[in-house]
């Protein structure tokens, strides 16, 4: 809902929960009034009282005063000492501003962003335009409201009104501001195979900053922080989340001020930016999707769990069976050929899976990480009859065949790097650094474009295939162009990552069938910008039994569980060489969209029930992953035991999963587990413990953990029951 009230040029955005108030103030500046749970309409008047306080507008044309004010967007060098949301710097030189606000409008339904990901649906857009008082610039701040949900998208489009040049040296995409009190930042940080550790710290005095420079969202921080309240956990208090709709250098600031209103800004990284508005013309800085929670850090995730599968997935997709994939990567590395490939496939259909992926080493020379990269043709020295013979034997087993591609690299070593090393990224005297043996391509150059969309779409359009995981193996170095002039050279991360949303819109258009997964040496690249071409991402390399608990807990504070491919892996474990149990693994795995990644070929008869039944055990539970409400009951970071529950939204059925780690709880009345998300009046069976309890009493109550011993793991499955345990 977006109410005006035109006396009080106060706009009102209201979500499921939220409350969201604003109001062009005295001096004419676009003021923020609350940002958090609902509040009452007829309280107006004492909103716009406290508002007046911050902003005296009698001072603000001469004076000092706006150090104070809660802008909807900040202005730079004219008394606010805080950072600014954009900088906007003249032909002159100048960049001091003030806008104030000119004019709005409510439009039904979400705008459509070319170009950049966005949110594809919405009830209701707030727009609002800001002019400089200084420089024919404007600012418009959009607000894209959805009635069902807690989110809230921010963006800004900044444009030159004017008739001669202006350069941004940062043009975020939103700006919010929290009132005094304290509060805490969490975010997710990692590395090549520990994606998403989480890491919570208090946010003091100054500007704390979470950012990528690495051309790429990045597994060192995701582009996502919750803002927490003084209090806030896991199931209580207060959190507002910022998640940027954007896949390349971000970043997000947070900044206390000297009386303890914090702002949160956040967009592409203005570190190294620079871009040039001719006159006339616009950027449109990516969507940031706000969140607001007053229930704790699970309900934060469960509504952008909702959001990313209802606003930003592909429909088509964002809630269909994930393909149950055998992927050939862990069994063969780089040494296949179609007599090893075939048996696997036979094992993948005897397992039940659906989809068999060939991953890396089937094109060009490629039978090691340093050469071939780029020559997307098929290699038939190593697949006698092409990938048809795979495909045809896929087929006949009844499954549906995938295969890897990395688009946007190149190793040296290729006929494409002879043909046209100029398409790299590089600059002429400057020893690129190579990242797993290999180069990026130019992407803002169009002709790498269609070059990469042609060579990729006729591999896809001569093949049945039905899947694609597109991967991404290294981080940016060489920020640098030499199709871009030397004065823009701080467009070339922005301009690179756009030529990559070019690439993924051109070719998951020209194949709507096929289900693309997104991959970038694990979760170097998961973010709501891939999901909203990609259904799903892998969401590490690290398959352990243990480890892989933390990643999937971390991921799930801002991601839904199906955006999460969750693979069974072999023992010892090639990343970490520790050994699991089987059916630990397979636990572990059924949080997410599953499949394996071993040889299927090689199975013990005992191996194969297990994974059988693990599979059975997915289909079975599919809906939930798919479409149901994650609640998270025991940190693997802080406890010795991991265990999460999904609940169907009409809470008739749930599953909960977990691990006990070393020296984990065991059985027994301390140990127990207060199931979440059941419906408090209705009765419940957990099937494999024989308990028929409400779900009140499984709150109150819990469950004992089941004896298992060091990384053991169980799951239960709990259903709505008519039945009464007679007392
Ligand atoms: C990356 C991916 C792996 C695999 C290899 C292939 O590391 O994350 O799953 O596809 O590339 O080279």
């Amino acid at each position: 809902m977006i109410r005006y009230y035109e006396r009080q040029k106060t706009f009102w955005l209201r979500g499921k929960s939220y409350d969201y108030v604003m109001y062009v103030n005295g001096a004419g500046f676009l003021q923020n009034l609350h940002y958090g749970g609902r509040i009452d309409e007829n309280d107006l008047g004492e909103l716009i009282r406290r508002g007046d306080l911050l902003c005296p507008p009698q001072n603000v044309n001469g004076e000092l005063a706006l150090d104070a004010m809660p802008g909807e967007y900040g202005f730079f060098g004219r008394g606010d000492f805080r950072e600014p949301t954009a900088v906007i710097e003249r032909h002159d030189g100048a960049s001091m501003s003030r806008f104030r606000y000119v004019s709005h409008e409510i439009r039904k339904g979400a705008p459509r962003l070319k170009g950049l990901p966005h949110a594809r649906s919405a009830d209701a857009t707030f727009a609002v335009t800001l002019r400089d008082d200084f420089s024919p610039s404007e600012i418009t701040l959009y607000y894209v409201v959805f009635d069902g949900s807690d989110a809230l998208v921010r963006y800004a489009e900044l444009k030159n009104a004017g008739s001669e040049p202006v350069r941004l040296k940062r043009a975020f995409s939103f700006c919010n501001e929290l009132p005094s009190g304290d509060y805490k930042m969490l975010r997710l940080f990692g590395a090549w195979a520990t994606e998403c550790r989480v890491e919570t710290t208090q946010i003091g005095r100054g500007v704390t900053r979470l950012q990528s420079l690495r051309g790429v969202s990045s597994y060192g921080l995701n582009p996502f922080a919750a803002i927490m309240r003084d209090g806030c956990t896991e199931t209580q208090g207060e959190c507002y989340g910022a998640q940027l709709v954007y896949s390349g250098n971000w970043a997000i600031t947070a900044e206390k001020s000297f009386s303890g209103s914090v702002r949160v800004q956040g967009g592409v990284n203005d570190f190294g930016f620079s871009w040039e508005l001719g006159a006339g013309e616009t950027f449109v800085a990516p969507q940031a999707v706000l969140c607001y929670s007053g229930e704790g850090l699970g309900q934060l995730s469960r509504e952008y769990a909702d959001f990313i599968r209802e606003r930003i997935m592909r429909p088509e997709f964002a809630c269909s069976h994930r393909p149950l994939v055998a992927n050939n990567w862990e069994a063969t590395f780089f040494d296949f050929n179609a007599e090893k490939l075939l048996p696997i496939i036979d094992g993948a259909a005897e397992l039940g899976a659906d989809t068999f992926v060939l991953d890396d080493g089937w094109f060009g020379e490629r039978n090691f990480d340093n050469v071939g990269l780029g020559d997307w043709v098929v290699n038939t020295e190593k697949l006698e009859g092409g990938l048809k013979t795979l495909i045809e034997r896929c087929k006949k087993r009844g499954l549906k065949f995938g295969l890897w591609f990395e688009p946007e690299m190149v190793n040296e070593d290729s006929e494409l790097f002879r043909a046209h090393p100029e398409w790299v990224i590089a600059k002429a005297g400057v020893e690129p650094v190579r990242g797993r043996n290999q180069l990026v391509l130019d992407l803002t150059r169009p002709e790498v474009v269609d070059y990469i969309f042609n060579s990729v779409s006729k591999i896809l359009s001569e093949n049945d295939i039905a899947y694609v995981k597109w991967d991404f193996n290294r981080d940016l170095t060489e920020f640098y162009s030499a199709s871009i002039p030397a004065n823009r050279q701080g467009e070339f991360a922005h301009r690179f990552i756009l030529g990559s949303y070019n690439l993924m819109e051109r070719l998951t258009s020209a194949f709507p069938e096929v289900f693309f997964e997104g991959c970038a040496g694990g979760g170097r690249r998961f973010d709501a910008g891939v999901l909203y071409y990609f259904p799903q991402i892998w969401t590490s390399d690290n398959t352990d039994g243990f480890e892989r608990t933390r990643i999937q807990w971390g991921t799930s504070l801002c991601y839904p569980v199906s955006a999460m491919s969750c693979h069974v892996a072999a023992c010892p474990n090639h990343q970490t060489g520790r050994t699991t149990p089987l059916n630990t693994r397979c636990v572990v795995a059924s949080l997410g969209a599953t499949g394996c990644e071993l040889d299927c070929s090689k199975l013990t008869d005992g191996e194969k029930a297990e994974i059988k039944s693990h599979i059975k055990n997915y289909k079975q539970i599919e809906e939930l992953v798919l479409r149901g409400d994650l609640y998270r009951l025991s940190n693997p970071f802080e406890t010795n035991m991991f265990c999460e529950m999904l609940v169907s939204k009409d809470k008739t059925k749930a599953y909960v999963a977990g691990e006990v780690f070393l020296g984990g709880p065991f059985g027994g009345y301390a140990n127990v587990l207060r199931l979440r998300g059941l419906s408090e009046r209705k009765t419940y069976k957990i099937e494999e413990l024989d308990i028929i309890a409400s779900g009140r009493t499984l709150a109150e109550l819990g469950v004992s953990v089941p004896q298992l011993g060091d990384f053991g793991a169980w799951a239960w499955h709990i259903t709505e029951s008519e039945e009464y345990k007679e007392s």
